[in-house]
């Protein structure tokens, strides 16, 4: 189990220095929102889950219709709010499934999150109900069955700090079948940057009645 109050305390407290943060790999950022920009149409409603500061929301959304952005850390959504931003992007404090009830999207992100939600089966099931058909998850999951073990007992180490998120470590074949057991078909699967445990896959809700 994923302690959701846990978490979030820590994401409040680490939200300044995460705003302020630099990028390590600046060209695959760019890179990866080019990927997703390219998948958005200017009539799309998209739902973003897990949107931390909201620089994503706030680089996409102009090329949307609506650009929902939501996060369970009000210190994160605080920060984002304060940034610069078009008419179309609402940022909301919600956790993943909260946020998975206005739909339905023709799109949903989740950027670095899917990793840090308690029950990943459920959320995935939510993300399907709430696209329309066809419509795409596209997502970055942190797969840290994958790291070495050596950095799992850092990881370990600085959780039982506080320093570090309580997260599940998954396999990249364990992610790709939790999406294929919501009903989803993955379309596309690639890295952007420097770490293949951390990959892209974009799933899509297939048109037809799954049987
Ligand atoms: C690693 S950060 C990623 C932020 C942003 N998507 C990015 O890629 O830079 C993870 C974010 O997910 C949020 N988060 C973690 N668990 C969540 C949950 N269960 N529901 C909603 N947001 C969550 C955290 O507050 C944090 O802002």
């Amino acid at each position: 189990m994923i302690r959701q109050d846990r978490n979030r305390r820590f994401w409040n407290r680490i939200a300044d220095r995460y705003a302020a943060r630099q990028l390590k790999d600046l060209p695959a950022y760019e890179a990866m929102l080019q990927n997703t920009a390219a998948r958005l149409s200017s009539s799309d409603r998209v739902l973003e889950i897990g949107c931390g500061t909201g620089g994503t929301a706030i680089r996409l959304a102009p090329g949307v219709a609506e650009w929902i952005a939501t996060d369970f850390s009000q210190e994160m959504v605080r920060i984002a709010r304060a940034k610069p931003s078009g008419e179309n992007v609402r940022f909301k404090v919600a956790d993943a499934a909260e946020a998975l009830t206005g739909g339905p999207y023709d799109a949903i992100c989740a950027f670095n999150v899917l990793h840090l939600v308690d029950d990943l089966p459920a959320i995935l099931a939510r993300v399907h109900a709430s696209l329309h058909p066809n419509g795409q998850l596209i997502s970055k999951t942190w797969c840290f069955a994958e790291v070495s073990p050596w950095l799992r007992v850092g990881f370990r180490v600085l959780r039982t700090l506080g320093l570090f998120p309580v997260a599940r470590s998954l396999t990249q074949a364990q992610l790709r079948q939790a999406m294929r057991d919501a009903g989803f078909e993955i379309t596309e699967q690639r890295v952007f940057g420097a770490y293949p445990q951390n990959p892209y896959i974009v799933a899509q809700r297939p048109m037809k009645p799954e049987t």
